[in-house]
């Protein structure tokens, strides 16, 4: 049974006063044990994370990370930077570092491989575009997007599927699509890893995932949990959909 994960994604959402603040309220929230529970903040904000975070059962990652050590590199964090101050996870080949910022499958191999090596935990995204999914081109792209993952250690990797037409559109794609995508990714993984990894690997679902559809999509078979943007900004819509995942492991999907 694999142990369900809700990360909030927050983007560039939030002042330092203000991750303190959300923080310091989730914590305050009686949360259900058997969900991981993990919060991206910007890079600024992570030391102070770090330290209202310390000794309690809540995660911190990054949203990005490089893949060199140091170096002549302007604007870029190291793993080993984000290590240093306890941060425990990084999300890795988000698509709006994808289609914003020129990231590409081998830039976020990269950067995952990095990562792991530094003894991070990588949330790796793939999915495909609106043009991508109405040309009947879905599974290539998550197949291409997958290719090269094998060179990744298994047991710190987690893969965050994120239909790009879902992403702040309030559009979620449906249960079937959900779950035909994760269902394949998972095969694709069992190609990559064997079939024990893969049934131990997480796959995240992430595109407008918000309380009133938590339920229906942490209850499929291949949904281990989801990455979370707009709701994850305020405490109530994240603790619900934290709940919904503890309901779903539980067996209660209503
Ligand atoms: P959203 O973002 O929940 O706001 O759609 C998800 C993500 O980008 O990870």
């Amino acid at each position: 049974m694999r142990r369900p994960l809700i990360a909030g994604n927050w983007k560039m959402h939030k002042t330092v006063a203000e991750t303190g603040a959300f923080l310091e309220d989730l914590l305050a929230e009686d949360l259900p044990p058997g969900v991981d529970v993990v919060c991206c903040p910007t890079f600024v904000a992570l030391p102070a994370a770090a330290m209202i975070l310390t000794g309690s059962e809540i995660g911190l990652g990054a949203q990005n990370v490089h893949w060199e050590s140091s170096g002549a590199f302007t604007a870029e964090v190291a793993a080993q930077m984000l290590t240093e101050i306890g941060v425990g996870s990084v999300i890795v080949g988000h698509s709006e570092r994808r289609t914003l910022f020129g990231e590409t499958d081998e830039s976020a191999l990269a950067r995952a491989r990095a990562a792991q090596v530094a003894g991070l935990e990588v949330i790796y995204c793939i999915g495909e575009t609106l043009d991508e999914r109405d040309g009947g081109d879905t599974f290539a792209i998550l197949e291409r997007q997958t290719a090269n993952l094998g060179v990744l250690d298994p047991s710190h990797l987690v893969l965050a599927y994120e239909p790009v037409w879902a992403i702040g559109t309030g559009r979620t794609a449906t249960p079937t699509q959900a779950q035909e995508a994760h269902a394949f990714v998972r095969l694709r993984l069992a190609k990559l890893f064997g079939g024990d990894a893969a049934e131990s690997l997480r796959i995240l679902y992430g595109g407008s995932l918000k309380p009133a559809n938590a339920h229906e999509l942490l209850g499929l078979a291949d949904v281990d949990g989801g990455l979370i943007g707009g709701a994850s900004l305020d405490v109530q819509p994240f603790s619900a959909i934290i709940r919904a995942a503890a309901d779903c492991a539980n067996g209660d999907e209503s």
